[in-house]
């Protein structure tokens, strides 16, 4: 059994956001402090996993490459992989099918942020399930705008069906997906929609009809942020602001998870901290270094 994969899927148009996203991808623009690709990769760290492929449109691959690099200073590694087209999130299997290479993946989409006590547990179940799918449903006001699932008396997914005008729940399915080895090959047999994409939606029913999708909810105790436009984004923005400077501890922080899961060392979580010496996100990283022992 190989190990699981990540893939960011970060290209898109980002139209809601023009005249903002006319000249930079979305998932660049800030979050508070940091990038918002920052977060969803944090997600995949949570789950433990280390190979990401990071999927952009080809005009905006060099700035995200500037921004990230290969990913050795997280102790990561990323494959560069570019989407001429925004033809639909399942779209993500196919470009991403020779990366994979059989394995099992998690899609975490580059603009969905999650924050959560015993998020990564929550993960680490997902991640066991290899031969099945595992999404998560989160409770929202306007669902008629997500991928919304219906359960029957039992309590379990019965459909996931998009943007639908009569909501059969408020649960909005995230965008975050952990499918198993064969999704490239279910991409690969799904027809544009009538909006010209190949649809998440589809790919999922593809295992819920051989009852191998399982739906987990994310509790009240979890926020999953949307940052489509421009009010959701600066909500996003001062939600992460508040949580840290009450906290005093940081959101998607890529070198603190890297460094606490021992996946680089002391002396190059400094290197960071130095880099980022004039603002609070070194300063924190400086106090991670000085709680180990002396810098
Ligand atoms: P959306 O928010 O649905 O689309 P968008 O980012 O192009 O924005 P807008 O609706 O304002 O035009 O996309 C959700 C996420 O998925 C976002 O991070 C972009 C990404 N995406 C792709 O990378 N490729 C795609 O083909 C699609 C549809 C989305």
């Amino acid at each position: 059994m190989s190990a699981r994969k990540g893939i960011i899927l970060a290209g898109g148009s980002g139209t809601r956001l023009y005249p903002i996203t006319m000249g930079l991808s979305k998932q660049l623009l800030p979050v508070y402090d940091k990038p918002m690709i920052y977060y969803p990769i944090s997600v995949l760290m949570l789950a433990g996993i280390r190979e990401i492929a990071i999927i952009t449109t080809p005009q905006d691959q060099d700035q995200f490459r500037r921004l990230l690099q290969d990913g050795s200073h997280w102790g990561l590694h990323f494959t560069w992989i570019e989407q001429p087209n925004p033809d639909g999130l399942a779209q993500a299997y196919l470009l991403a099918e020779d990366f994979l290479a059989g394995a099992p993946s998690a899609m975490v989409l580059g603009d969905n942020i999650f924050f959560g006590h015993g998020l990564p547990e929550l993960l680490q179940t997902a991640d066991a399930a290899t031969e099945r799918a595992t999404v998560f449903g989160y409770h929202v006001s306007d669902p008629e705008r997500y991928g919304v699932a219906s359960f029957d008396e039992n309590d379990r997914v019965r459909a996931i069906i998009e943007k639908p005008e009569v909501p059969p729940s408020n649960y909005a399915v995230t965008g975050l997906y952990f499918l198993d080895g064969t999704a490239p090959e279910r991409a690969a047999k799904l027809k544009p929609s009538a909006r010209g994409e190949l649809e998440i939606t589809s790919l999922l029913e593809s295992y819920l009809v051989e009852d191998r999708l399982d739906i987990r909810r994310m509790g009240r105790g979890f926020a999953w942020l949307d940052t489509g436009t421009h009010a959701s984004l600066l909500d996003a923005g001062n939600f992460v602001r508040t949580l840290q400077t009450r906290q005093g501890l940081q959101t998607g922080s890529l070198d603190e998870i890297a460094y606490t899961r021992g996946w680089i060392d002391a002396a190059q979580l400094a290197e960071s901290a130095r880099k980022f010496g004039k603002n609070d996100y070194g300063r924190h990283l400086m106090s991670l270094l000085r709680q180990d022992g002396p810098v």
